[in-house]
């Protein structure tokens, strides 16, 4: 039995939720560890696409328990939306298989506006996705934060809101009145709150268990190591699973990074590999990239080795999961970026859908050889497609 983290390599929308729907077959647990609703992660099941933001991708698997760490930044309301939605699906939803850390910060009403409003005023964008995840983290480091256990006393959750104001009504054109957004909360309370748990103790415990924990965004938006200020607000990388769950770090040895096979990023920012060219156009097209969250096209480019290199490194990661190798399909040539390009020869021929190794064209198996060699981690997976078993596992233990 083993833990295992499953991270983003580069921008995000390496394909994060496929590869955790996959794995999480083997695992008992879930645990989302950072971000907020800011993530969007794509699972295709079947005829049914699901597109989740904030609960873990393990939610549509019935037998499976799902966690939210107090590393995310919650916004109750997305939290009871999204759960409404999942269950409009046919998938069971209960305090039996949700639990959240009493101590996760709550995202409100004045985040969300604070980060729309900075944003329409910036004069450098950061192109944030406007859901109020930065000045949520902002609180919490600025010891003003509503925590969700906050919720369960009215006049607990009073005083810290009086503090929350006291700061947010001087940065805004019209003050929030507090009794407003007491009964908005009291609205929502004991739905919320009926998932509110002592998640570090519980996660400890289980000790003969595998759990799984579930990166958002990508090591590139990390908040320390990423292309500050061009980031997200919180710490993207391995490490962060044990602070944003409170396991233990040396309980959680394997890592997983998420490769896509060529690299894309959503909003503004440093891309090295960024193309402007038809091939940049081909990319988005046949990769489909456009945000899950905001549907904003994804800039593309080639496959950046230093910068994965750099992030596995960082991560510490055991094995990389290779994703979206078909899209790559009808390419003359491919290039990869290691100080300057290397130029390769594409395959144009169909992967989609290959199961096993052998069964790739050679020059497709040199390109993964060639990522391997410049970016110093093996390939444990590969993806040749959005749906589960368009898959190849060249490793099959991944805990
Ligand atoms: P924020 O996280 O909404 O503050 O946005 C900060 C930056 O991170 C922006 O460039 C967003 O586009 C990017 N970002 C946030 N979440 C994701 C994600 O899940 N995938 C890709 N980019 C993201
Ligand atoms: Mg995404």
């Amino acid at each position: 039995m083993g833990n295992l983290v499953v991270v983003g390599t580069q921008w995000g929308d390496e394909g994060k939720g496929k590869v955790v729907d996959l794995l999480s077959e083997q695992a008992d647990i879930i645990v989302r560890f950072q971000g907020g609703h800011n993530a969007g992660h794509t699972l295709v099941v079947g005829s049914t696409t699901y597109k989740l933001s904030l609960l873990p991708s393990g939610i549509i698997r019935d037998d499976k328990i799902t966690v939210i760490g107090n590393g995310v930044v919650l916004d109750p309301w997305k939290l009871l939306e999204e759960i409404n939605l999942i269950k409009s699906y046919g998938v069971n939803i209960d305090k039996s298989r949700l639990m959240i850390a009493e101590n996760t910060p709550l995202i409100m009403p004045y985040h969300r506006e604070l980060d729309q409003a900075r944003e329409a005023e910036a004069s450098k964008k950061i192109g944030t996705t406007g859901r109020g995840i930065g000045p949520a983290y902002e609180d919490k480091v600025g010891r003003r934060s509503i925590r969700i256990s906050d919720l369960r006393n009215e006049v607990i959750l009073r005083e810290r809101l009086e503090v929350a104001l006291k700061h947010h009504n001087k940065l805004r054109n019209y003050p929030i009145k507090i009794d407003w957004l007491i009964d908005q909360l009291m609205q929502i309370k004991d739905e919320v709150v009926q998932y509110c748990m002592p998640v570090a103790e519980y996660l400890n415990e289980q000790t003969d268990k595998n759990i799984l924990f579930e990166g958002a965004q990508g090591s590139m938006l990390d908040v320390d190591f990423g292309t500050y200020p061009y980031v997200t607000s919180s710490n993207t990388l391995a490490g962060m699973a044990s602070l944003g769950s409170g396991v233990a770090h040396n309980k959680i040895p394997n890592v997983l990074g998420i490769t896509k096979a060529y690299t894309t990023r959503v909003g503004e920012g440093p891309m090295t590999t960024e193309l402007f060219d038809e091939v940049g156009d081909h990319l988005a097209i046949v990769g489909k990239e456009k945000g899950t969250v905001t549907g904003r096209d994804r800039r593309c480019g080639w496959f950046d080795a230093p910068q994965v290199r750099k992030t596995c490194m960082l991560n510490g990661v055991t094995s990389i999961a290779l994703m979206k190798i078909d899209v790559l399909d009808e390419l003359e040539e491919i290039k990869i970026f290691n100080k300057e390009y290397i130029t390769m020869p594409g395959w144009k021929t169909s992967t989609i859908g290959i199961t096993k190794f052998e069964d790739l064209p050679i020059e497709a198996k040199e390109y993964i050889a060639k990522i391997e060699e410049l970016v110093g981690v093996e390939v444990g997976l590969i993806s040749t497609g959005p749906e589960r078993d368009q898959t190849i596992f060249k490793k099959d233990a991944f805990f």
